[in-house]
């Protein structure tokens, strides 16, 4: 598949299934066991209807929104990936980039290969960024410092990764570390010689760049050895997050939130907003959709926490579907990474062009002209009893 062939953000995944080779295609589709939570994040969206109310001036329609003090174009935001640079050379400055000219956020990941200081260099206005708690304090305390001297604008602590799940595919496909090059994989690389070419002229495996002034060695087995030894922290509790609030001044994200009561924890502990996920199935495969949980969440926490949702987010409507769900703002993973591993920057740009389009269509067919007219009231539930949808 070409970009020019493409309509919708699912067809992403077409395109970057005919770039890459299987095991790195697996690496980013698939989920953990048998991929129940990874199907169930998009049911729940399809569980939802939006009734449409007409007559309505829909001339002018604005989809801006406004979180932490910044005005974004939309209510969308590309969700933290590790690793980008392996499926694309530079991909993640090229997400940077691409989420900067569309005025949205890109939450970098710590797991990235390029630096947050060059994300922060291309793209100083619209890159959040994400951590993981690490064995040895230090380093996330380092982290932070990083981000602070940098004047990141929001900070993203993910706290559903105990010990990182079973992705089967992975074990299947053989993307282990350290990776043993057998004859499936040598094919599955011929097969894709223009991935495999652009690997090799970048110099292989890329460096996680993040993760550089932490380790003595600093070729790319040795600084993924060190990551590897850091993260997952089995033996993390609030304690990080208590941490993380002490050292960050800024606006604080808690990522991977699923309980109402770990929601008030976190509200408790001085957080300014949730990602509710799970990790886009990569986690706990019978971990609910966050879209399922988003109501009781808002329920218990009220108006103190911004609340964003990601996971299985593929159109404009999803993101309506979770706004009037009580979310300010949805990311998305998958679709942005296959984009800008099938098409580099021009593709997420086109990734991104086209959910605002798909929001932008959704509001204008509900008779809606602003997201701060969104709520219960829009949804089918509320239009067949009469009564707004609200726990
Ligand atoms: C390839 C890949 C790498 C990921 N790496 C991270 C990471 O480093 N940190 C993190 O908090 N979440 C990570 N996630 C989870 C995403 O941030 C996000 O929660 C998930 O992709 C959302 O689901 P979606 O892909 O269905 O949109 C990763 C997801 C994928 C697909």
């Amino acid at each position: 598949m070409k970009l020019n062939a493409v309509v919708n953000a699912e067809d992403m995944r077409a395109l970057a299934r005919s770039a890459l080779p299987r095991i790195a295609f697996d690496f980013i589709d698939g989920g953990v066991a048998d991929e129940e939570g990874l199907t169930e994040n998009r049911a729940a969206f399809r569980r939802h209807k939006l009734v449409p109310r007409y007559l309505v001036d829909v001339s002018r329609r604005d989809q801006t929104v406004e979180i932490f003090g910044s005005r974004y174009a939309s209510p969308i935001g590309i969700s933290p990936m590790g690793i980008a640079g392996f499926f694309r050379p530079g991909a993640d400055l090229m997400l940077a980039r691409a989420a900067a000219e569309a005025n949205i956020p890109y939450i970098m990941s710590s797991a990235s290969c390029d630096s947050i200081e060059r994300a922060m260099a291309v793209a100083p206005d619209t890159t959040w960024f994400q951590i993981y708690g690490t064995r040895d304090p230090a380093i996330v305390e380092d982290l932070v410092r990083r981000a602070t001297a940098l004047r990141v604008k929001v900070l993203v602590l993910t706290i559903d990764t105990p010990i990182i799940g079973g992705r089967e595919r992975n074990i299947r496909n053989g993307f282990t570390r350290p990776m043993k090059l057998t004859p499936g994989i040598v094919l599955q690389g011929l097969l894709r010689p223009r991935w495999t070419l652009g690997f090799l002229k970048s110099g292989g495996v890329p460096v996680m760049e993040n993760w550089k002034p932490y380790s003595a060695r600093k070729d790319a087995n040795s600084v993924a050895d060190l990551y590897g030894a850091q993260t997952p922290a089995p033996g993390q509790t609030w304690e990080v997050l208590h941490l993380v609030r002490r050292l960050w001044n800024g606006p604080l994200l808690v990522k991977g939130v699923l309980h109402p009561e770990d929601a008030l924890l976190c509200a408790e502990a001085g957080a300014d907003g949730l990602i509710v996920s799970n990790h886009g199935g990569r986690q706990l495969d019978k971990a609910p959709a966050p879209l399922d949980v988003l109501r009781d969440i808002r329920a218990r926490v009220g108006d103190r926490l911004e609340l964003i949702v990601d996971g299985g987010v593929r159109r404009g409507s999803d993101v309506v579907v979770a706004l009037s769900l009580g979310a300010r703002m949805c990311t998305f993973g998958r679709p942005a990474m296959f984009s800008v591993a099938g098409a580099g920057q021009a593709g997420a740009a086109k990734l991104l062009k086209l959910m605002r389009s798909e929001i932008d269509m959704t509001l204008a067919q509900i008779g809606c002209t602003s997201l701060d007219d969104l709520g219960a009231h829009r949804l089918a539930s509320a239009a067949r009893d009469g009564q707004p949808d609200l726990p």
